[in-house]
């Protein structure tokens, strides 16, 4: 039997577990063509989330998905979307050309097909667009494709938009006033870039119904475990705090213990060795990446690390022999590197796996 705990890619459905609740909130915008803004740390499970609840509405709605993670430029992001909306069209290889002829008005497509996989890519040409009319037609085909059936459309990463100097959000929230079958969904971590973008004031300000995702519940958890390992109540709690809650490390460490421990009773020395197993296997990465920081950014990720409340002290500072205006430096160039985040004033380093790593080796 394949290993039930799946800890890369997408969960998808027989492997995806929990989120009742979300599922049903989500549903209900769904229903009522609103929008969703979903935020959570990287690794929580947002992009698994969307696919469950496409997959669920696959027959009456369209499932439109995009990740704009890569994105460098405007132009990528509209080739992503146009590329995205081609996929919809499913069928026999005439079917489809006569339908992107239909659906896209300016706009042609290279059509690759991979002999082994037989899976198409599509590829927009885009020459002589500009990025508005790239959009307009994207949008067209869109709300041509709303007509027929209910449209989800997700955009994941969306806070990427944020890093380009553009007024993409302005313009989206031009099409997203437009009264079609669409509902929206926004997906991404780094919550400021992302919730920056529907403040007060912004332009898609009201436009999407917010919601954190946090991690799987417990209950859930050992619903879905207990299927296939034998553990308690006790040693999920183990387990769900170890991993800070954080859904791609806690279903890394199940995936080992189904390996290896599936006949046995689970106990919490199991998870800690399946949790030194991962750190092992991590380890030289991390410290080719720890090596790369200077020496006050070394000492401002021990000090995250370390698990101080008080990072600024006196006692700390001392401690670490470091000042405090070169750790307010080096916790900005850590933030910068996305090695560390920040919020209600307090710094963590978003990366379970890494934070524990950074405990246990540098912190002994
Ligand atoms: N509900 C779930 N059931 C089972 N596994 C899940 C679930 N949600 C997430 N995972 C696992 O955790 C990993 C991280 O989830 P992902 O959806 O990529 O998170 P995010 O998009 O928030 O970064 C995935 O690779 C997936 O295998
Ligand atoms: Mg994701």
């Amino acid at each position: 039997m394949i290993n039930p705990f799946h800890y890369e890619g997408f969960a998808l459905e027989k492997q995806f577990y929990g989120r009742d609740i979300e599922l049903a909130k989500i549903q209900k915008l769904v229903d009522s063509s609103n929008n969703l803004l979903l935020y959570s740390k990287r690794r929580m499970g947002k992009s698994s989330l969307i696919k469950e609840l496409m997959h669920r509405n696959a027959d009456q709605c369209y499932t439109i998905y995009c990740d704009i993670f890569d994105i460098a430029s405007k132009e990528e992001f509209a080739s992503i979307l146009l590329k995205s909306l081609a996929k919809t069209h499913r069928g026999d290889l005439k079917t489809i050309v006569s339908n992107l002829k239909k659906y896209f008005k300016r706009i042609t497509f290279g059509i690759t097909v991979d002999p082994n996989t037989a899976e198409i890519s599509y590829s927009p040409r885009l020459e002589g667009l500009s990025f508005e009319e790239m959009i307009e037609e994207f949008f067209e085909g869109l709300f041509l494709l709303a007509k027929e059936k209910k449209v989800i459309l997700a955009i994941d990463e969306f806070q990427q938009i944020a890093l380009l100097d553009t007024k993409i959000d302005a313009l989206l929230r031009k099409y997203m006033q437009e009264p079609h079958n669409v509902s929206y969904i926004f997906a991404g971590s780094k919550r400021h870039c992302l919730t920056s973008l529907f403040t007060y004031s912004a332009p898609l300000y009201e436009m999407a119904t917010h919601m954190e995702l946090g991690g799987l519940d417990s209950k859930s958890v050992l619903g879905y475990t207990s299927k296939y390992l034998s553990l308690n109540g006790g040693v999920v709690e183990y387990l769900i705090t170890l991993c800070d809650h954080e859904t791609k490390l806690m279903q890394h460490i199940l995936h080992i213990l189904y390996s290896n421990q599936k006949d046995t009773t689970i106990t919490p020395m199991m998870i800690d060795d399946a949790l030194e197993e991962i750190l092992g296997d991590k380890s030289s990465s991390y410290t080719l990446l720890y090596d790369t920081f200077s020496l006050t950014q070394k000492k401002a990720f021990k000090i995250i690390t370390s698990g101080l409340e008080t990072i600024f002290s006196l006692d700390t500072l001392k401690a670490y022999n470091i000042q405090k205006a070169s750790l307010a430096s080096a916790l900005k160039q850590l933030y910068i590197k996305e090695i560390i985040d920040k919020e209600d004033d307090k710094w963590f380093v978003p990366d379970r796996t890494l934070e524990l790593w950074g405990k246990r080796m540098l912190n002994r």
